[in-house]
C-alpha cells in the first residue's frame, strides 16, 4: 500500500489514540479501520463485496443499513439494523425553523421519537445556542443515537439525550412549561396500510406504524406538548399528507393556535411525501 503522508500522520495519529484508550488488540483493529476507510477494501475482493451489497439492496434491505452510514443535513449519522433511518423529507422542519423567528436563544428543544438522532443533531448544529434533547425509547435505537451525540459532541454541538417512552408522562415532568419547541417524526403509518419492503420487513415496526389510524402517538404528543410547552413554545410534527386535517383538529383541541399544514413537494417521493404541521401555545 502506497500513503500519502497525510494518511502516514493520521495512522500514527489514530495509533497513539487508540493505545491511549486503551483498544487491546490495536494493530489489527487498525489495520481494519485502515482497510475500510483509508484503502477502502481490498481490490481482490472488491467487486464481491459490491456484489454482496448489491444483493442486499435487491433482497429491499434499506441502504443506510447496508453501508451502516446516512447522510442527514450535510451531517453523517451512524444507522443500522434495528433503527429507523432518517429521511430527507424530516428537512421540512429545518427549512421552517430557519424561516420562522419562533425561538428565542438558549430555548430547550426536546426531539420525540429521535431514533438515530438526525432531527434534534440537524438543529443542533444549526442553532447551537439551543439546549437540545433527543428523547427515544427503543434501546437498539438509544444506541445509535448516543454514538450521533457523541460524534456531534467531538464537533463542540452539545445534544443530551434521555431514554423515555412518550407515553410515560412522568418521565418529562422536568420539562413542564419549559419547552420552547417540540419536534417529531413519530411513527405515523395506519396498522393495515401497506408499505415498501424496506419499511414493512427491515424497520421495527415501533418506528413506522401507530394504530388503526396511524395517529396513536401523535395524540400523545399533542398532550405532551399541551403539559410541556412554554407560553411561547411551538410544536412541529411530521405525518402523512392524508392525515393533515386531521392532525390540525388535534392540535386545536389542545388550544394550539397559529396552527398551519406545510407540504413540501419538492421534497416529497415515491416513498411518501414531506409533510408537517406547527401549531404554536400564544402569539
Ligand atoms: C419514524 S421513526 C423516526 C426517527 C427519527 N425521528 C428520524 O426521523 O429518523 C420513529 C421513532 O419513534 C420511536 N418510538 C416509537 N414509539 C415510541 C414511544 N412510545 N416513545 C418514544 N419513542 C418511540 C421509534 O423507536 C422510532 O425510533
Amino acid at each position: 500500500m502506497s500513503l500519502t503522508d497525510r494518511e502516514y500522520l493520521a495512522i500514527n495519529q489514530a495509533r497513539a489514540m487508540l493505545q491511549e484508550s486503551g483498544v487491546w488488540d490495536l494493530e489489527e483493529d487498525l489495520s481494519c479501520l485502515i482497510d475500510r476507510y483509508i484503502e477502502r477494501v481490498d481490490k481482490g475482493r472488491a467487486i464481491e463485496e459490491f456484489m454482496l451489497a448489491v444483493q442486499e439492496r435487491c433482497n429491499r434491505i434499506p441502504l443506510g443499513h447496508i453501508v451502516g452510514m446516512v447522510e442527514f443535513d450535510e451531517m453523517p449519522l451512524v444507522v443500522g439494523s434495528g433503527v429507523f433511518i432518517p429521511r430527507p423529507h424530516s428537512k421540512i422542519i429545518h427549512k421552517w425553523l430557519e424561516a420562522s423567528t419562533a425561538l428565542r436563544p438558549g430555548a430547550s428543544v426536546l426531539d420525540l421519537c429521535a431514533g438515530s438522532g438526525a432531527i434534534g443533531l440537524a438543529i443542533a448544529r444549526r442553532r447551537p445556542d439551543l439546549k437540545v434533547t433527543c428523547v427515544e425509547f427503543d434501546e437498539i435505537a438509544v444506541q445509535y443515537l448516543k454514538r450521533n451525540i457523541d460524534r456531534i459532541a467531538c464537533k463542540g454541538v452539545r445534544v443530551n439525550h434521555l431514554q423515555a417512552d412518550i407515553r410515560d408522562e412522568h418521565a418529562f415532568t422536568r420539562f413542564t412549561h419549559q419547552v420552547g419547541l417540540i419536534v417529531a417524526n413519530p411513527p405515523y403509518v395506519p396498522q393495515s396500510q401497506e408499505l415498501l419492503p424496506e419499511w414493512s420487513d427491515h424497520h421495527p415496526q415501533a418506528s413506522v406504524y401507530s394504530g388503526a389510524d396511524g395517529l396513536e402517538l401523535i395524540r400523545q404528543i399533542i398532550s405532551l406538548a399541551h403539559q410541556l410547552l412554554s407560553r411561547e413554545g411551538w410544536l412541529v410534527i411530521e405525518h402523512g399528507e392524508e392525515q393533515a386535517q386531521a392532525v390540525r383538529e388535534l392540535l386545536k383541541q389542545s388550544q394550539l393556535i397559529n396552527i398551519q399544514t406545510v407540504i413540501d413537494k419538492e421534497m416529497s417521493d415515491a416513498s411518501g411525501s414531506s409533510v408537517m404541521t406547527v401549531g404554536s401555545k400564544s402569539r
